[in-house]
């Protein structure tokens, strides 16, 4: 069984999965609330709170999949990209647990997880295909040729997607973490009652924009600051929209660009429902099958840190001790990751 640990921001996540593949247990600690009134991620309170809760998360992530450490073959944990200080924790962690018990250790990219969660979709997608990974931190269309390769598309030029939501969420005077709480909101209002850009929409390339939508959108709540509260609900509707068709744009371009029959979406912005059905459409209008994952393992979780290190080569105690944790990805140094 692997046990794997994901620390990267403000979730302690731990999961356990057979080698066959099969999610035995999947725990996540958020810390959402603890982060709520600084309006956004600590990354020193985060790190604290990783070094907390990582003992009693791995141990109800055993729990839940009724087993104890001595069926572990293989332990995991997310090396990065993300906080340094939190990544740590995992990784520390997880190394321990290795190395006291003579275990192999498999070092995962956090961005490797999440595109490993397609296989967790109800109707799950193995590579090649393509895919669109919209985080917090990541905005990228990727080509999936096989397991453990991301071929970089396009990616955002200024903010990632779920930033979008979040710095929106914050102009609208919604909670940390963003993202939920203005889809939340955009229920109650009309898409269309505000006009706002589609940044790079119709343009050559699988890159992505969002900072201007955000400017448009501060622009907005300043000119309507008296009559806010209810406008609120449909602003938030139509910002939401106009990410999702620039999320779609762009990702039908990659779909076009990398040939593939099969597209996924995954990271915390797959769970939104409105991107999921607009991309269910723009899918079934080109023929394109899609593998959605479900909403939990959209959002950063263990699971997909487990799944990601099947593909990975195993460290033996020698060579993992001296690891270290990256802040930023290798894949937007390059282009191309293998
Ligand atoms: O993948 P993730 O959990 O962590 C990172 O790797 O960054 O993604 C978190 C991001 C946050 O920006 C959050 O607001 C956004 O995903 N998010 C959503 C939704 N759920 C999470 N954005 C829009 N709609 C949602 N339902
Ligand atoms: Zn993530």
């Amino acid at each position: 069984m692997i046990l794997a640990i994901e620390t990267s921001c403000d979730d302690t996540c731990a999961a356990l999965l057979s080698i066959d593949g099969a999610l035995r247990s999947s725990i996540r600690s958020s810390q959402a609330e603890l982060h709520e009134r600084f309006g956004g991620v600590v990354p020193e309170v985060a790190s604290r709170r990783h070094l907390e809760l990582v003992e009693p998360v791995v141990r109800e992530a055993l729990r839940e999949a009724d087993a104890s450490l001595d069926d572990v073959t293989l332990v995991a944990a997310t090396q990065g990209p993300g906080l340094i200080g939190a990544l740590l924790v995992g990784l520390t962690a997880a190394r321990a647990i290795a190395y006291a018990r003579d275990l192999p250790f498999a070092p995962v990219d956090h961005l490797h997880g999440h595109v490993a969660a397609v296989a967790l979709a109800p109707e799950p997608a193995e590579p090649p295909f393509c895919c669109l990974l919209a985080s917090g931190g990541h905005s990228l269309l990727l080509d999936v040729p096989a397991h453990g390769r991301l071929d970089v598309l396009g990616g955002t030029l200024d903010d990632a997607a779920g930033e979008a939501f979040d710095k929106g969420a914050r102009l609208l005077g919604l909670p940390h973490p963003g993202g939920p709480a203005l889809e939340e909101l955009a229920r109650g209002g009309d898409p269309h009652a505000f006009r706002f850009p589609r940044p790079l929409a119709g343009r050559p390339g699988c890159d992505l924009s969002f900072s201007g939508l955000k400017t448009a959108l501060m622009l907005r709540v300043r000119d309507i600051a008296d009559d806010l509260p209810q406008h609120r609900a449909d602003l938030a509707a139509s910002y939401q929209c106009a990410i999702v068709d620039s999320l779609c744009d762009r990702a039908m371009r990659a779909v076009a660009a990398s040939g593939r029959d099969v597209f996924s979406v995954v990271g915390g912005v797959a769970a939104n429902g409105a991107l999921r059905t607009a991309l269910t459409d723009a899918c079934a209008a080109r023929g394109v099958r899609l593998a959605l994952v479900p909403p939990a393992l959209c959002v950063d979780n263990a699971a997909m840190i487990a799944l990601a290190a099947r593909h990975v080569e195993p460290l033996a105690p020698a060579d993992y001790l001296s690891l270290d944790a990256y802040a930023r990805s290798p894949l937007l140094s390059g282009r191309a990751i293998a």
